[in-house]
């Protein structure tokens, strides 16, 4: 048989073979929720963020270049983001940033879509907790061996 025909027959087989998804078991990827849908979840265990007030803590090491930094405080007792009001402009927004010695939200944030600089924080930007996170002592759910690319991270 022509050598490029065998080669399809042979793919074909794979794509058509019932043990394909035994593949997937062989290989041990498994579901985290567990393979039975009716089954309940299992809400995750509730995990209290580190961190103490603002103010006493260092900066954590960013691991790459366009990484949002993550948020060493604590994030607890502060009021919701809503239209009216944003805690977390309250104090690194470019009014109060100095009294409170925090860190002044980054420039990029002044921008919208189209790169125009706009007079204040840009809507694209007023859920900050969309992108920084703050930190809780919980083990990964997979193991990973993410390494972060420090030589492109930005010196603190
Ligand atoms: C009471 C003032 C205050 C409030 C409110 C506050 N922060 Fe902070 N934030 C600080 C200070 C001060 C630091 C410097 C680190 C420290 O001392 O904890 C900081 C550090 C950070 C950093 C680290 C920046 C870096 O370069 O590593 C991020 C990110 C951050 N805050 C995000 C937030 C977000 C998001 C909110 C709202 C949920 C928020 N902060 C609310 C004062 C505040
Ligand atoms: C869409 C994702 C996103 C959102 C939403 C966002 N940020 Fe950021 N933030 C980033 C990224 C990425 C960086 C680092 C790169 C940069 O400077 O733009 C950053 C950097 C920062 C820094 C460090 C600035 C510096 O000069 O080192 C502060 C402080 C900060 N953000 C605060 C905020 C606050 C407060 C909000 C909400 C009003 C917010 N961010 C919303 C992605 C985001």
């Amino acid at each position: 048989m022509n050598k490029s025909v065998t080669i399809l027959l042979s793919a074909l087989a794979v794509m058509i073979s019932p043990s394909a998804g035994a593949q997937d078991a062989a290989s041990g990827v498994q579901t985290l929720r567990g393979a039975d849908a009716a089954a309940t979840d299992q809400a995750p265990q509730e995990q209290r963020y580190l961190g103490k007030g603002p103010g006493s803590q260092n900066p954590i090491t960013r691991t790459f270049s366009t990484q949002p930094p993550l948020i060493p405080h604590a994030v607890e007792n502060f009021d919701v983001v809503t239209l009216q009001g944003n805690p977390c402009l309250a104090c690194h927004g470019p009014e109060n940033y100095k009294q409170i010695k925090a860190p002044k939200v980054a420039d990029s944030h002044f921008k919208d879509r189209a790169g125009k600089t706009l007079s204040e924080v840009s809507p694209t930007r007023y859920q900050c907790t969309a992108c920084h996170v703050p930190q809780a002592d919980a083990k990964p759910l997979v193991d990973n061996t993410f390494r972060g690319d420090l030589r492109s991270a930005p010196k603190k």
